[in-house]
């Protein structure tokens, strides 16, 4: 009965560490496709080819349903999967389906006309290949309408995380939040709108300052699969095994990733 979950990298352990804590008895197979991080400044083609190759492993660990926890991927490449290419008895989600209905005060899958939201400013950061497909702003205007959204590119965060500096990622991301500070003095939300933004979370809310609601997407995404499954249990695959795998070094990504989560984990290579 396990469920996939797919990340360019280490990012989506945050989403991950969400998952289990709302579904104890789900066996998650995570897969970080380190080896080819960042997704963020690759074309749509080569983060589609990606994408689509960790999904097939994920299915082999008999994961019927994968999560693409990766923003990049989902924004870059999901639509184009559920076109073209995932079969009938899979399934494949993506993460800002759930941010947006949280964003807009929406029940899941209500599918009324877009409206009118109490949050009209919103300030959304991503990787440059996230903000370039605009896939944000295209789901967002499905469900609501007058929302000004300003995306700032985060180029270098996430490099700097999958290397493990820390320091190097805090200096970066205050500098994104002056730079979309520059373009909009006040936003009332602030969209974290990649998986490895959370580990920073702290670092964002106190560059943005009080009264700048975060969202910031495991919990949503984990609230989502839960009611998913109990939708179509169908998708919960045969496979039975919790396990981390990485196209990377296994070793030098298991310490990050203790580094990062301050938990031990064993990747084993993918
Ligand atoms: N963690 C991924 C995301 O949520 C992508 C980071 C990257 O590989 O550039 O967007």
């Amino acid at each position: 009965m396990a469920v996939g979950v797919f990340d360019s990298g280490l990012g989506g352990l945050t989403v991950l560490q969400a998952l289990t804590r709302r579904l104890p008895d789900v066996p998650f197979v995570y897969y970080g496709d380190n080896a080819h991080a960042p997704y963020g400044t690759r074309t749509p083609d080569e983060i589609f080819a990606l994408t689509c190759a960790g999904v097939e492993r994920l299915w082999a660990e008999g994961c019927d349903l994968v999560i693409l926890a990766c923003n990049t991927a989902s924004a870059a490449a999901l639509k184009r999967m559920q076109e073209t290419w995932v079969p009938p008895d899979k399934r494949v989600l993506g993460v800002f389906v759930p941010l947006i209905e949280a964003l807009t005060e929406r029940q899941w899958g209500d599918n009324s006309p877009p409206r009118e939201v109490d949050v009209k400013h919103v300030a959304l950061f991503a990787t440059p290949a996230t903000v370039s497909s605009r896939a944000f702003q295209r789901e967002l205007a499905f469900r609501a309408i007058g929302v000004d959204v300003e995306a700032q590119p985060c180029g270098g965060v996430v490099d700097a995380i999958e290397a493990g500096d820390e320091m190097l990622a805090e200096a970066l991301v205050r500098s994104h939040v002056e730079a979309l500070k520059r373009r909009m003095p006040h936003p009332q939300a602030a969209v974290l709108g990649c998986t490895h933004y959370p580990l920073m979370e702290k670092v964002f809310a106190e560059a943005l300052g009080p009264g700048v609601k975060v969202f910031s997407q495991a919990a949503l995404v984990a609230e989502s699969l839960a009611d998913y499954l109990t939708r179509r249990p169908e998708f919960v695959g045969p496979g039975r095994e919790a396990k981390f795998l990485t196209t990377g070094d296994a070793r030098a990504v298991s310490d990050r990733a203790t580094q990062f989560l301050r938990l031990p984990i064993r990747f084993e290579a993918a």
